[in-house]
């Protein structure tokens, strides 16, 4: 154990490499491609309010618990959960997140890696200036077409899938601080690019009404549940991604300072791109509820129509692309954290390993947009797509964060916790532990709880 904390210390060299390499798992597709798109499908203003009220009250002391975990079990997630209940006299039955967690990585990155198959092609498309001058209609065409053809897609997903097998296989650090350091920042203009074309256009004042204005009579149920889960997924959390990356975490770091950062940094981004988005949507007459198509069907809109934008619109699906694969390699890294401990493979043949078993499992979700778009889960009417997405979002990703909350504010004894949030003040220990301990699990429990119900009388 001593020879794994020496050889992880070296990961992350300071606080600050540490905040780049959990925003670049934060920032991902959930912020530029899903989180518009299922507000899109919610209504926009009061999803938004509920996914933020989220992000505060669930996804903030989750993050927080995560990153402490990591730091005080110094493995991968299964093994710091199996080192923190021996060391604390607790039952390792605790690790069973950690397990859950690899699971879950693995049915994301199938999928996931699928969507970012269809921003690299994107990323060509763009730069060869096929877009110029296109409208909606002609956009939203070539994208169907895109999704039609499953060898097509098939290639970009496989495409993607070697690039994430070759950085995962490298190892962590190189090349993932400097991909976040300037990619970052450049998603951040090029979406205010974006926003500038929704104001020259005519949709930004739309846009901004309908994501920040909350119609209540448009929230279901089950729209609260995706956006719990959203927070969850759009946070990296739940599934041990941010826990292994605690792992590597100086001791000095705060806790309290990285979470806010994070998680601020991937809520700006996720509301700027549904802003941009939803300026190019109501600028063309487009429907707000495309489902996952909508990035592909608006922004490529607005790029052809801007000066220089082939080049402009290439360049922003080749960030996207890069914050889709700083994203992928933290999923997959509880698992080949897990793997590498074992000591039996190198890093580099577990990443083929998984990888290979991913993309075999993401055939699925290839298929799901062609060939298979009528095999359906009987009862929810669910794609193969549709069914890891759902299954991970709005089961296993709560039901994993809801533990680790429990786990931090139940199991672990109390002065341990306090020490590593740093917090002296009795006031806000009982404040910490209140919410940690009661407010986040019973928030993530009656979430579940109506949603349940409420499928049951559905079907009923
Ligand atoms: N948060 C990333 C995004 O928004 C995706 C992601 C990375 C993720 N690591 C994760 C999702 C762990 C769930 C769990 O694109």
């Amino acid at each position: 154990m001593s020879e794994q904390v020496a050889e992880r210390s070296d990961m992350w060299s300071n606080s600050f490499i540490f905040v780049l390499a959990a925003a670049g798992s934060a920032v991902g597709l959930g912020n530029i491609w899903k989180f518009p798109y299922i507000a899109g499908e919610n209504g926009g203003g009061a999803f938004v309010l509920v996914y933020l009220i989220c992000i505060a009250v669930i996804g903030i002391p989750v993050m927080a618990s995560e990153i402490m975990l990591g730091k005080l079990g110094r493995a991968s997630p299964i093994q710091a959960l199996l080192n923190l209940a021996r060391t604390h006299k607790r039952s390792t039955g605790w690790s069973c997140v950690g397990y859950m967690g690899v699971l879950t990585g693995f049915l994301i990155l199938s999928f996931y890696a699928v969507v970012a198959g269809w921003v690299c092609y994107y990323i060509l498309r763009l730069f060869s200036g096929e877009f110029s001058g296109a409208d909606a209609s002609t956009v939203g065409e070539a994208f169907g077409d895109f999704l039609a053809d499953p060898l097509q897609v098939l290639l970009w997903f496989s495409v993607f899938m070697v690039v994430t097998i070759f950085f995962v296989a490298r190892g962590v650090t190189r090349g993932l601080e400097l991909c976040v350091r300037y990619s970052m920042p450049a998603v951040f203009v090029l979406l205010l690019i974006l926003i500038g074309y929704g104001i020259h256009a005519g949709g930004f004042v739309e846009s901004m009404a309908f994501l920040f204005t909350p119609d209540f009579s448009a929230l279901t149920p089950q729209a609260i549940l995706i956006a719990l889960g959203h927070a969850f997924f759009t946070l990296s959390l739940g599934m041990g991604a941010i826990m292994a990356y605690g792992a590597y975490v100086p001791d000095e770091v705060s806790v309290g300072t990285t979470t806010f950062t994070i998680a601020i940094l991937d809520t700006v981004l996720a509301l700027l791109a549904g802003v941009a988005i939803f300026a190019i949507v109501f600028a063309n007459g487009l429907a707000p509820d495309a489902g996952p198509g909508l990035l592909f069907e608006t922004v490529p809109v607005a790029f052809g129509n801007l000066p220089g934008g082939a080049f402009f619109g290439g360049l922003f699906f080749l960030l996207v692309a890069l914050a889709a694969l700083t994203s992928a390699i933290s999923i997959s890294e509880p698992a080949i954290a897990y793997f590498s401990e074992r000591g039996k493979l190198s890093r580099a043949q577990i990443a083929v390993v998984i990888g290979g078993a991913c993309w075999v499992l993401g055939v699925g979700s290839v298929l799901s947009f062609n060939a298979w778009a009528d095999v359906k889960l009987p009862f929810f009417d669910w794609t193969f797509f549709d069914s890891l997405d759902k299954i991970t979002q709005l089961i296993l990703l709560p039901l994993g964060g809801l533990l680790i909350a429990v786990i931090v504010g139940h199991v672990l004894p109390k002065h341990v916790v306090y020490e590593q949030l740093g917090l002296e003040q009795t006031q806000i220990q009982q404040v910490w532990t209140y919410i940690v301990g009661y407010v986040t699990p019973t928030a993530v429990f009656c979430v579940f709880i109506i949603e349940a119900i409420r499928e049951i009388l559905t079907h009923m």
